[in-house]
């Protein structure tokens, strides 16, 4: 085969027939616990202001550093979404979310844009599904984000994971360990990698998040934050840990765990799975006290959490999880001549009408040629119809599991199968 002259872009995927179907089982799943949480979904567009990323993401992230995709048009600076949270923050404060009264509980599920370099999950375009509670600042709300994000994987299968938790803190805890890292740090910044010495000036707490193995024996001898938490931020962690007791979600305490975005104030988790190589991190989260009023917004304590949904399919690829089948419509008309074609034509929309999915040939291929095709679509029966059939008002239904046939008159026919699905209703 010729090799195509377009191509898709590098990291980014189409998502074809065969694949797709478990897309849709995973999005309707998500929808379906959404509601039993009563989860309210938000759809924002995939362009932002560049303005609102950098700083609802922070300048020195490597998201904003390195991997957005960005453009202007006349005066106006587009970005790609690298992520949903600030976009949420974005729509709470523009619509005025605030004065609608209570918390928000509001979850998306979408296209998010990275310049990463691609590897196994790890894409340029990539879905996330995530949720966003605005307006508390209980540690319940944590454990809500945490719970859902949980249960989504316990529905899919996904069981083997670790989750990570830390806390840190709020601004005044951080400068304090900012400054003690510095302090520590400073002395032996020859040992550190490039990388990490680059950190120490603009961002100490990334250097905690180091995969250079340079770096290992001494983030191993920093000081911790647990140190450094106020009582405020210390109390919080303590009622994060006691409701995820009470709900019996374990967790392990992982006081390295920074991530990679400046918005998270106090709690922030981690979910990850053995079964995903390198990229190992499921979904991950935590609360942003500050980012609504950093976008200009009121004050409005916020936490949430984002999954990644290819690598919730690579963990049910290697997990063997079959999330879903491909779709096989009922009855697959096969015809043999003109007469017989317009008859179908005619009965297609009625057969639809009863609730069975239905399909036919259109290019007036030959009997054995429909068969095959009626075969690699998957029809659960083919209903034959030639002059003869429609002479006598009887038709060849074939079974094409059974590989069985019987004669049938067409109310015969629609006593003996029933619609396998409803359309839309999975
Ligand atoms: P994040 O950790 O940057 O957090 O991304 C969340 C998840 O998205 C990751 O755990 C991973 O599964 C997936 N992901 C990230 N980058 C890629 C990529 N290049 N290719 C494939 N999957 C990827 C956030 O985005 C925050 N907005 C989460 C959040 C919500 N925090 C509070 N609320």
């Amino acid at each position: 085969m010729a090799n195509p002259t377009y191509t898709t872009h590098h990291g980014m995927k189409d998502i074809l027939p065969g694949e797709v179907e478990a897309w849709q089982r995973l999005e309707s799943l998500i929808r379906e616990e959404a509601e039993r949480y009563h989860f309210r979904e938000i759809r924002t567009p995939v362009m932002e202001q560049t303005e609102l990323i950098v700083r609802g993401v922070g300048q020195l992230t490597d998201i904003v550093s390195k991997e957005i995709f960005s453009f202007s048009r006349g005066d106006d600076n587009y970005v790609l979404r690298p992520e949903c949270t600030a976009p949420v923050a974005r729509a709470y404060t523009q619509h005025h979310m605030e004065q609608w009264g209570g918390t928000r509980k509001l979850f998306y599920i979408g296209p998010m844009f990275r310049a990463e370099r691609p590897q196994k999950g790890r894409q340029r375009q990539f879905h996330q599904f995530g949720v966003e509670i605005m307006g508390s600042d209980d540690a319940l709300a944590d454990v809500e984000a945490i719970s859902f994000m949980m249960r989504i994987c316990h529905r899919i299968g996904i069981t083997n994971t670790t989750l990570r938790i830390n806390s840190i803190g709020d601004p005044d805890s951080r400068k304090a360990y900012t400054k003690a890292l510095k302090e520590y740090f400073t002395p032996i910044k020859e040992k550190l990698s490039d990388l990490s010495r680059d950190r120490l000036e603009k961002n100490p707490l990334r250097i905690l998040d180091s995969k250079e193995p340079e770096d290992h024996p001494l983030i191993e001898e920093a000081p911790r934050i647990s140190d450094y938490l106020n009582q405020a931020s210390a109390d919080h962690f303590e009622a994060v840990k006691s409701y995820l007791d009470l709900q019996e979600i374990s967790y392990e305490i992982d006081p390295l765990l920074v991530r990679g975005l400046d918005y998270y104030t106090r709690t922030a988790f981690e979910l990850t799975s053995p079964d995903l190589g390198s990229q190992d991190a499921l979904a991950g989260g935590g609360r942003y006290d500050l980012l609504v009023e950093e976008v200009g917004g009121p004050k409005t304590p916020a936490v949430g959490f984002a999954a990644g949904i290819e690598r919730l399919l690579i963990a049910c690829e290697e997990l063997g999880i079959e999330l879903a089948e491909p779709p096989r419509p009922d009855l697959y008309l096969v015809t043999l001549g003109e007469r017989a074609k317009i008859w179908a034509t005619e009965q297609l929309p009625k057969i639809r009408e009863k609730g069975f999915s239905a399909t036919m040939d259109y290019s007036g291929r030959s009997m054995k040629a429909q068969m095959k095709d009626a075969n690699r679509e998957l029809a659960r029966f083919a209903l034959i119809a030639g002059d003869n059939e429609l002479d006598a008002g009887t038709f060849t239904l074939r079974d094409m599991t059974e590989s069985s046939e019987e004669s049938l008159t067409l109310e015969e026919i629609f006593n003996h199968i029933h619609p396998a699905s409803t359309p839309g209703s999975n």
